[in-house]
C-alpha cells in the first residue's frame, strides 16, 4: 500500500514527482524517495517521514533531470526508515525501483541471491526485486526487459513496479499485478503512478495497465515517445487510450481546511451526481445499467452475498436491509478478509456483490477472484474509475463521488448507501414486487436527499461546540437499531480512526449482554434515533444508560421531543425514508469525529498507521 509516480519527457522531472507524491501520499506516509538521472547516474533521496520532510532534504541537492520515480511508503517489510524507504538500487546502482504490493517469496529469492553473492541493505522485498532483475541481467546478458520479464515471471504476489536504468536513461519500465497502474500519454511524455491523481494535470489520455503486463515508455534522443506493451507471456498488446474524466479542482483542498471537512461538505452534490440519470421523478422509474443488462443474473439469483472491508462493509449492512426490504431476496454481508479464506459455500446462482471505494483493497479484490472461480456473478461497486475490482467483476455501478483523498471514508459511505438503495429498489421493480406509489415515495425521498444533507450541514457550529467537551473522553460507545445499527458501527469506526478515542458501535438491545456493564458517568453514548421504528425501544435503551449516568448524544429526526428530552445533546436531522436515514444521519457522526480530532490535534486525514488503500492483507 504505496504509492508510486514515474516520468520521462522533456520537463523537469523534480516538481512533477514531487506534486504526484504529495497527491498519493494518501496511500502512504511514513517514508518517501526519489530517484532522478542526472550527471551520467542515478540519484536516490529518501527519507523518513511524510513527502514534505524529503522536500526538506532535498532542497540543497541537485536534483535537474529529465527522468524520475518517486514513492511515498506505508511499510510492510521492515520498519519505515530512510534505509528501507524506496527506490532501491541493484548491487552497482545501475537500477533503482520502486514498488507497491507484496512479494511473497522475497525470502527464498533472497537466499538464493546472497548465495550468488548479492549483499543487501534493506529488510525489504523490493530491494530483492530489482537485485533479481539485475543479477538475471548480468548472468544471462539479456536487455533489461527480458531481464524483467523473467523476474517478474519469478516472483510470486503483488506488485506494480517502475524501474529506471543507467544506462537507458530515456527508458522507463513499468509493470503491474495485483497493484494498480496508469500510464499517462502527454506531449512527448509519458507519466506513469498508482492513480491518475499526479497525472490529470498533464494529459487526460491514459492506458490502464492490466495484470501481468509490463510497458515500456521512452523518448528517442530526437524526443519521439514510444510505448510498447507486452504481457508476462511476451504477448504484444495494442494499448487501449481512455480519456480521464477526472477535474484538477476534486485533488485540492478549495479553502477547507481538511480534505475530509471538504468531502463532508461535498456530500450533496456527491449524493446528487451518484443518483443522477438513475432516477427520474417524472416518469416515476429507476434504471441502473448494470441491473438491467444483467437483469437475469439478478432475477434467478438465490441469495446475494455483499463482501468489503471497513466502512464499504457498513455500507453493505444497510444494503442488505434495503435489499431484504424491497427485493426480498436473502443477502448476506461479509468481511472480505474472512470470506476469502475460510471456503465458502458459492452456487452459480449466487450474486456477489463487491463493494470498495477505492476498488483497489486487497481482501476485497481477492474475494472478487474467489467467487468468480467458484462460478458466481460479480457485480462491483466502486468509487475509483478503472480500478482493480471495477474490472475484475462482471458488471457493476459507479459511485460517482468524485476522488477521496481523506483516509477517513465520508462521502463514499453515502454514495455507497444510495447505489445499494437504487439496487434494491431496481430489483424490486425487476421483480414486480414493489408498486408504483411505493417506489414514488422512495424516489422522491431520493431527490430531496441533497437538500435535507445541506440542512444536516448547518449543524456544524453546534457539533463543534460540543465537542470540545468530549476531547479528553476515552470512550465511546454507539448505539442504533434497523438502519441505524450499521450507523452505530460506521461512527465509531470514524471516531477511532481518526481521534483515536476507544469506540465501539452495537445494535442498541445488545447493551444488555455485555457492553451496559462499561456504563457510568465517564462514558459518553452516541444513540441513532432517528427513525420511527422501534422508536419506543430504543427509547428504554436511553433510559437504562441514563440510569446508571451515562452521558447521551442523540441523532434526532427533526420534531422530536422524547429522545431529546432524556439527551445531553442532540443533533437534528430531517425526517426521511428509514433507509435513506443513514445517509443524513452520518452527518453529524461524520462532524462529530472530525470535531473531536481536530480539537485533540491528530491528523485527520492521515491517521497514524492507515493509508487511504490497502492493497496488503
Ligand atoms: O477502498 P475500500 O472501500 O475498499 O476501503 C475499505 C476500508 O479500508 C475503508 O473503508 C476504511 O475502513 C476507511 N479508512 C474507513 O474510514
Amino acid at each position: 500500500m504505496c504509492g508510486i509516480v514515474a516520468y520521462v519527457g522533456k520537463k523537469q522531472v523534480y516538481p512533477i514527482l514531487m506534486k504526484g507524491l504529495h497527491r498519493l501520499e494518501y496511500r502512504g506516509y511514513d517514508s518517501a524517495g526519489i530517484c532522478i538521472y542526472n550527471r551520467n547516474r542515478l540519484n536516490i533521496y529518501k527519507r523518513r517521514g511524510k513527502v514534505a520532510d524529503l522536500e526538506e532534504f532535498v532542497s540543497d541537492k541537485d536534483v535537474s533531470g529529465t527522468i524520475g520515480i518517486a514513492h511515498t511508503r506505508w511499510a510492510t517489510h521492515g520498519e519505515p526508515n530512510q534505509c528501507n524507504a524506496h527506490p532501491h538500487f541493484s548491487q552497482f546502482a545501475d537500477l533503482a525501483l520502486i514498488h507497491n504490493g507484496i512479494i511473497e517469496n522475497y525470502q527464498t529469492l533472497k537466499k538464493e541471491l546472497i548465495k550468488q553473492g548479492r549483499t543487501f541493505y534493506s529488510e525489504t522485498d523490493t530491494e530483492v526485486l530489482v537485485q533479481l532483475i539485475d543479477y538475471i541481467r548480468m548472468k544471462s546478458e539479456v536487455s533489461l526487459i527480458d531481464a524483467v520479464h523473467q523476474a517478474l515471471s519469478q516472483v510470486v504476489g503483488a506488485y506494480a513496479v517502475a524501474i529506471m536504468s543507467k544506462e537507458s536513461p530515456r527508458t522507463l519500465i513499468v509493470a503491474r499485478k495485483g497493484s494498480p497502474l496508469v500510464i499517462g500519454i502527454g506531449k512527448d511524455e509519458f507519466l506513469a503512478a498508482s492513480d491518475a491523481t499526479p497525472i490529470v494535470e498533464y494529459t487526460k489520455d491514459v492506458v490502464y495497465l492490466d495484470e501481468e503486463e509490463i510497458a515500456v515508455l521512452s523518448i528517442s534522443p530526437k524526443g519521439k515517445p514510444k510505448m510498447e506493451i507486452t504481457n508476462l507471456k511476451n504477448v504484444k498488446k495494442v494499448p487501449l487510450i481512455r480519456k480521464l474524466e477526472m477535474n484538477l479542482s476534486a485533488l485540492e483542498k478549495g479553502g477547507y481546511p481538511h480534505f475530509m471537512l471538504k468531502e463532508i461538505y461535498e456530500q450533496p452534490k456527491t449524493i446528487r451526481d451518484s443518483l443522477s440519470g438513475r432516477i427520474n421523478i417524472e416518469r416515476n422509474t429507476v434504471a441502473l445499467s448494470g441491473v438491467i443488462d444483467n437483469k437475469e443474473k439478478f432475477l434467478k439469483a438465490r441469495r446475494i452475498i455483499i463482501v468489503g472491508c471497513g466502512t464499504s462493509w457498513h455500507a453493505g449492512l444497510v444494503g442488505e436491509y434495503a435489499i431484504e426490504e424491497l427485493a426480498r431476496i436473502p443477502v448476506e454481508v461479509e468481511y472480505a478478509s474472512e470470506f476469502r479464506y475460510r471456503d465458502p459455500l458459492i452456487y452459480p446462482d449466487d450474486v456477489v456483490i463487491a463493494i470498495s471505494q477505492s476498488g483497489e483493497t486487497a481482501d476485497t479484490l481477492a474475494a472478487v477472484k474467489i467467487a468468480k472461480q467458484r462460478g458466481a456473478f460479480v457485480y462491483g461497486i466502486c468509487n475509483v474509475v478503472g480500478s482493480s475490482i471495477a474490472r475484475a467483476t462482471d458488471s457493476g455501478s459507479y459511485m460517482h463521488a468524485g476522488p477521496e483523498i481523506g483516509v477517513a471514508s465520508t462521502k463514499a459511505f453515502t454514495a455507497q448507501v444510495g447505489v445499494l438503495v437504487l439496487l434494491a429498489l431496481a430489483l424490486a421493480k425487476e421483480k414486480k414486487i414493489i408498486n408504483g406509489s411505493r417506489m414514488e415515495q422512495i424516489i422522491k425521498a431520493m431527490y430531496e436527499l441533497p437538500g435535507k444533507i445541506e440542512q444536516s450541514l448547518k449543524q456544524n457550529g453546534a457539533i463543534a461546540d460540543f465537542a470540545k467537551i468530549f476531547t479528553y473522553s476515552r470512550n465511546f460507545l454507539y448505539l442504533g437499531r434497523g438502519y441505524s445499527y450499521p450507523l452505530a458501527l460506521e461512527g465509531a469506526l470514524k471516531l477511532k480512526e481518526i481521534s483515536y478515542i476507544h469506540a465501539e458501535g452495537y445494535p442498541a438491545a445488545e447493551m444488555k449482554h455485555g457492553p451496559i456493564a462499561l456504563i457510568d458517568a465517564e462514558m459518553p453514548v452516541v444513540v441513532i434515533a432517528a427513525q420511527k421504528e422501534n422508536y419506543e425501544k430504543i427509547l428504554s435503551n436511553i433510559q437504562e444508560v441514563k440510569a446508571r449516568q451515562g452521558r447521551i448524544i442523540s441523532i434526532v429526526s427533526e420534531g422530536d421531543t422524547e429522545v431529546k428530552a432524556l439527551s445531553d445533546f442532540s443533533v437534528e436531522i430531517p425526517q426521511t425514508e428509514a433507509m435513506l436515514m443513514p445517509i443524513l444521519a452520518c452527518i453529524p457522526l461524520q462532524l462529530l469525529a472530525y470535531h473531536i480530532a481536530v480539537q485533540k490535534g491528530c491528523n485527520v486525514d492521515q491517521p497514524r498507521n492507515l493509508a487511504k488503500s490497502v492493497t496488503v492483507e
